[in-house]
């Protein structure tokens, strides 16, 4: 575990060690959130917008990337031992956990895009509490880390859903770990920082509420639009990594904005491009319904149907009608 953990840190870490590169150059593409396998795949023509190199420097700087990029393949069998690892979380409604194949998996980014009040975080408070039940009964015996980007976490909120699965509200609000991400880099070192407590307090899910709302305030502009997205890129890689270096779930609540061109049907669509579309394992839409009743569609999955389904949120937290 330590080696393979010093190889990764040391793969992150070789942009510097570019060859034949200014300490110049190399500070503009860090500062646009590149990282030395983004740089390898990148297109001079984009690595020039983004980070203001001249041309010829971007053709150098990719050519010496590839070169120092050793491709890491690992065969089936090891993939499929890996699969086999995979624990699921109960989202509290036997619907919603259908939905998903069972739950909200581990090794995976499940994310959850919705107007306001749709419920997003809600299953977020859930899933903190629920991870902390035994196997049993839904849980993975485990505890939480909770990045708050806007704000709204309530730890009374949380108590409640506790004590409506019988735990004990303290109890449970010490085993969920929150941080605060003040800006959209904070948000990034949250979690390149966050590999010591996962360890040491069993982490077995990352909450991110919202992915997107610090990118969106600290990136204004078309201009900064290509340097948001490779820093997002990065930074998804960066959860998903964890998520399979300790078979941890993580879930990442995500906003939508209205898209007036579309004429005919939810003129909705969630925000963050596809970087987030294609780093999402599984993606649901929460649409507000009746009363307590939320609907969720599952979009775009490798492996399951799409398919829709109600829950509630009550009280008591996440359920079934
Ligand atoms: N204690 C509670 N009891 C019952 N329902 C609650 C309770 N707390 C919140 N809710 C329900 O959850 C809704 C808020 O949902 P949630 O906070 O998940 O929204 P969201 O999808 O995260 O929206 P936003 O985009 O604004 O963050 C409330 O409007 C209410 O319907
Ligand atoms: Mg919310």
């Amino acid at each position: 575990m330590a080696d393979e953990e010093t190889q990764k840190e040391k793969r992150v870490e070789t942009i510097e060690d570019l060859q034949g590169i200014s300490e110049n150059i190399l500070s503009k593409i860090k500062e646009a959130g590149y990282d030395i396998e983004s740089v390898a795949a990148s297109m001079p023509a984009e690595l020039v917008e983004a980070t203001g190199i001249g041309l010829n420097t971007a053709v150098k700087v990719i050519a010496a990337a590839k070169q120092a990029v050793e491709p890491s393949y690992e065969d089936g069998a090891v993939l499929l031992d890996r699969r086999k690892l995979i624990e699921k979380i109960s989202t509290g409604s036997e619907e919603l956990n259908q939905l998903l194949g069972g739950g909200i998996e581990t090794q995976a980014i499940t994310e959850a895009f919705g107007r306001f009040g749709s419920g997003k975080s809600q299953l977020g408070f859930q899933l903190c509490v629920n991870v902390q039940l035994p196997k049993d009964k839904g849980g993975l015996d485990g505890a939480a880390l909770l990045i708050d980007s806007e704000n709204t976490f309530r730890p009374e909120r949380l108590a409640q859903m506790a004590q409506a699965k019988g735990l004990d509200a303290d109890e449970t609000l010490k085993r969920v770990f929150v941080a605060r991400a003040k800006n959209s880099d904070h948000q990034i070192l949250l979690v390149q920082k966050a590999s010591e407590l996962i360890k040491e307090k069993n982490i077995k899910i990352i909450v991110v509420d919202s992915l997107m709302s610090a990118f969106r305030n600290d990136y204004i502009g078309r201009g900064t639009l290509q340097v948001r997205q490779g820093r997002l890129n990065n930074h998804l890689h960066d959860l998903q990594r964890l998520a399979e270096q300790f078979n941890l779930a993580i879930y990442v609540t995500n906003q939508v904005m209205d898209r007036p061109d579309i004429l005919f049907g939810d003129p909705t669509t969630p925000v963050g491009g596809n970087i987030v579309a294609h780093q999402s394992t599984y993606r649901m839409y929460f649409r507000r319904s009746k009363e307590d009743r939320r609907i969720s569609k599952l979009v775009d999955s490798p492996s399951l149907p799409d398919g829709e389904c109600v829950f509630t949120v009550s009280t008591d937290g996440i359920g079934d009608l």
